[in-house]
């Protein structure tokens, strides 16, 4: 089995970049950032306290998350409703980034995605992919652009969806996010030490996911 961890803060399009390539590699795409959306989620619906670590940790016992693909496409589920859209709000990624940093919630939701690079060849993008989920993949890219680009990216992204997005609020949960997540004691985000890192801050989406795909062929052999 050929293992791809893509790591990098949020905005850097990792899901853009991993979605194209495993299309052209034929690999499952798994999007793990997904599975912690999801206990973000779960945890607005019950109005619990994300930073709340007993509640949460009590709360996953009484959910079910999986992941299923529908033509080839990953769908996330809680309780068994597919929240793959509901997941996609700036609550749900602040939520996300509080429940993460949470020892027993990273510990409890790591089999679920190791077991998928034990079935398929995969690309799986996260930020502690190449460091602890798949410390053993042939294959790791840590992918990154700086804040402001991330920013304005989003704020197109939003935009083609017909959401209007102010670029300094997005900027600020931008920021935030990303000291969140660096900055936690337990898989912070930080290359793994093999990891090729791409800075994306001056290429095209063109030039980035064939960058993506050359790393890949390159050190995968294939
Ligand atoms: O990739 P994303 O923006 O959908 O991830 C949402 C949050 O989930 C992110 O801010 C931190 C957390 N996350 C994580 O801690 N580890 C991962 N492998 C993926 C995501």
């Amino acid at each position: 089995m050929i293992a791809v961890a893509i790591d990098g803060p949020a905005g850097a399009g990792k899901s853009t970049m991993a979605k194209k390539a495993a299309a052209e590699l034929g690999f499952v795409y798994v999007d793990t950032g997904a599975i912690y959306r999801a206990v973000g989620l779960a945890c607005i619906k019950k109005g619990i306290d994300e930073g709340d670590k007993n509640a949460v940790e009590k709360l996953l016992q009484e959910i079910d998350i999986s992941i299923v693909f529908l033509n080839g496409e990953q769908h996330i589920l809680l309780n068994d409703i597919d929240v793959s859209e509901e997941i996609r709000t700036e609550n749900v990624s602040m939520a996300a980034s509080t429940v993460s940093a949470i020892p027993e919630v990273r510990k409890i939701l790591l089999d679920l995605q190791r077991n998928f690079a034990k079935r398929d060849n995969v690309i799986m993008d996260g930020r502690d992919i190449g460091t602890v989920v798949l410390p053993n993949a042939q294959v790791k890219i840590f992918l990154t652009a700086s804040p402001e680009i991330r920013a304005k990216r989003r704020v197109l992204q939003l935009a083609e969806k017909g959401e209007e997005a102010d670029y300094t609020t997005v900027l600020t949960d931008i920021v935030k996010r990303d000291y969140n997540d660096t900055n936690r004691e337990i898989a912070p985000l930080k290359p793994a030490e093999n990891a090729v890192i791409v800075d994306t801050s001056n290429m095209t989406l063109e030039e980035s996911v064939k960058k993506i795909s050359e790393i890949i062929k390159e050190r995968a052999d294939i």
